[in-house]
């Protein structure tokens, strides 16, 4: 995560939620929370490291949208989920084991589209590939108690 903060800015992203040391409930509530936020067109990037909870993350916003928590996975071999609920459709994907041409092939630059959803797991790696993500969601370990997350949460900050 060095020059993550960097990164960010680059981005036109600007803080806007920030929370330390959350349980695993607290976790998911503030996953659900910001699902609702979601209408729909958005790109949403996750920043953390192995285990931080990128994908429990996400399985908690899918939840919100009524999809059954079980059939969102890690999508670390298969590199893209997608999920639907009512029109909405979810592009769940991580680019961890991924190059930016790999990214092209997939058909990762046409996902976003009015009704879809684009979510990214180890987005640090193609941040640069990406011109104006929705939001970034930043997820660490908490350092004083590892059963705890910090989290904090980027918005365009230009237009909203
Ligand atoms: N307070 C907490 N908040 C979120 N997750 C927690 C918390 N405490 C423990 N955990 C656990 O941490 C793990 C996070 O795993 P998860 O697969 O979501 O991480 P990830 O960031 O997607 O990892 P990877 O880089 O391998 O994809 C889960 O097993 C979850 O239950
Ligand atoms: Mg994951």
């Amino acid at each position: 995560m060095e020059n993550s903060g960097e990164k960010i800015r680059e981005l036109g992203l600007i803080q806007a939620e920030d929370y330390t040391g959350v349980s695993i409930e607290t976790f998911i509530k503030i996953a659900k929370d910001f699902a609702n936020k979601l209408k729909g067109g958005q790109m949403v990037l996750f920043f953390g490291d192995l285990g931080t909870g990128k994908t429990t993350f996400v399985r908690a916003m899918m939840e919100a949208f009524g999809v059954e928590p079980a059939v969102v996975r890690s999508p670390t071999f298969n590199i893209v989920n997608t999920y639907e609920s009512g029109d909405k459709v979810f592009y769940h994907i991580d680019v961890y084991r991924i190059t930016a041409d790999e990214l092209f092939d997939l058909g990762f630059y046409d996902y976003q589209r009015s009704n879809s959803i684009v979510l990214v797991e180890w987005a640090e790696k193609i941040a640069h590939e990406v011109d104006q993500p929705d939001y970034l969601i930043s997820l660490s370990v908490n350092d004083k108690n590892m059963d705890t997350r910090d989290i904090i949460i980027y918005k365009r900050g230009r237009f909203d």
